[in-house]
């Protein structure tokens, strides 16, 4: 028998699926993230690893879990929680979600983007604290959208469908990226800058890009200075893109207008410095949380984990190499 362990729960819909081939799975029931001995002392025997984004796994891991180990199949489009090296050198498959999210993540881009424009949540705290004395001519004015530079610094599947939704707005649109994006260039005219430039004409910077080495910490003091003071950050991509510290310092500056996020440095926290500002949006990493996002992620992690398991090369395979080389 195959052992199994999901790290916490997922939506019933890839939990069902799962039962189907694998009745006897394990899972941590608890809808909480499991503390790094917990993750240790349930990877031990394993043959297969459903994990979220906020599980390490690295060497360490897969050495514990034994040599047994084939799968681990990430319930995310992301996968930065993975060494992604220690494993291919192990041979062990590495999958994701992609496509499912791409929709849900570029919507909740656009919700920030107007919550932070049109200070939304600002102004409904006011309202709710009973401060609202009748309309106002000075009260909440923010940034408009409508025929603005959208700037989009990473234009792969999500990046690419908030560019998209521009269109009923007017806007015009600049993106950053290492190759051509001729959908964008065709669709909407919109023309590959380097972010610099980016940087520097758009009205709204949308972030797109993965957690690399190179794209770390990329929104820094140095590139908050080239934005424009009237312009706004938006980030679902990775925390670590930006440096929180120095957007604290910005956004209470007044470098640029504002900002929103949904995703942080060192999740779940988030940098004291910025809880205290109000030109800033956040959201509690959620930008692909929809009912139907949810379930067909938990659908694709599982079917990539039950088609490994089976000998067969998982639909949304990351490290293909590894197929290559041992499994063929
Ligand atoms: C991902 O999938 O990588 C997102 O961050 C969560 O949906």
């Amino acid at each position: 028998m195959m052992k199994i362990y999901v790290t916490r729960p997922i939506p019933e819909a890839g939990l069902e699926l799962l039962r189907r081939s694998h009745p006897d799975f394990e899972m941590n029931t608890e809808d909480r993230m499991l503390t790094r001995a917990e993750l240790l002392d349930n990877a031990r025997g394993l043959d297969g690893l459903l994990s979220l984004l906020t599980d390490k796994i690295d060497g360490e891991l897969v050495d514990v879990a034994g040599p047994q180990l084939k799968i681990v199949a990430n319930h995310a489009v992301g996968f930065d929680n993975v060494d992604l090296a220690a494993a291919t050198q192990r041979g062990i498959l590495i999958t994701n979600t992609p496509g499912v999210l791409t929709d849900a993540t570029a919507d909740h881009a656009w919700a920030l983007l107007f919550s932070v424009a049109r200070r939304i949540p600002e102004s409904e705290k006011f309202l709710r604290a009973g401060k609202f004395k009748g309309w106002g001519p000075l009260m909440f004015l923010g940034g408009d959208i409508t025929g603005r530079t959208l700037g989009i610094v990473g234009a792969g599947r999500i990046g690419h469908a908030v560019a998209m939704k521009s269109k009923g707005f007017n806007m015009r649109v600049l993106y950053a990226d290492e190759v051509e994006n001729s959908i964008l260039d065709r669709e909407l005219g919109a023309k590959k800058v380097s972010v610099d430039e980016l940087l520097r004409q758009a009205d709204f910077v949308s972030l797109h890009v993965p957690l690399l080495p190179s794209t770390r910490h990329l929104i820094n003091k140095d590139s908050l200075r080239l934005m424009k003071k009237t312009s706004y950050l938006i980030n679902t991509s990775r925390g670590p893109v930006v440096d929180e510290a120095a957007l604290a310092e910005a956004l209470r500056d007044g470098v640029i207008a504002g900002a929103a996020l949904d995703v942080f440095e060192n999740e779940p926290a988030v940098h004291p410095d910025l809880l205290k500002l109000d030109n800033l949006v956040l959201t509690p990493h959620t930008a692909s949380a929809t009912f139907d996002t949810r379930n067909k992620m938990a659908t694709m992690a599982a079917s990539n984990l039950i088609a490994g398991l089976a000998g067969q090369k998982p639909p949304n395979l990351v490290n293909a190499e590894v197929w290559g080389k041992h499994r063929k």
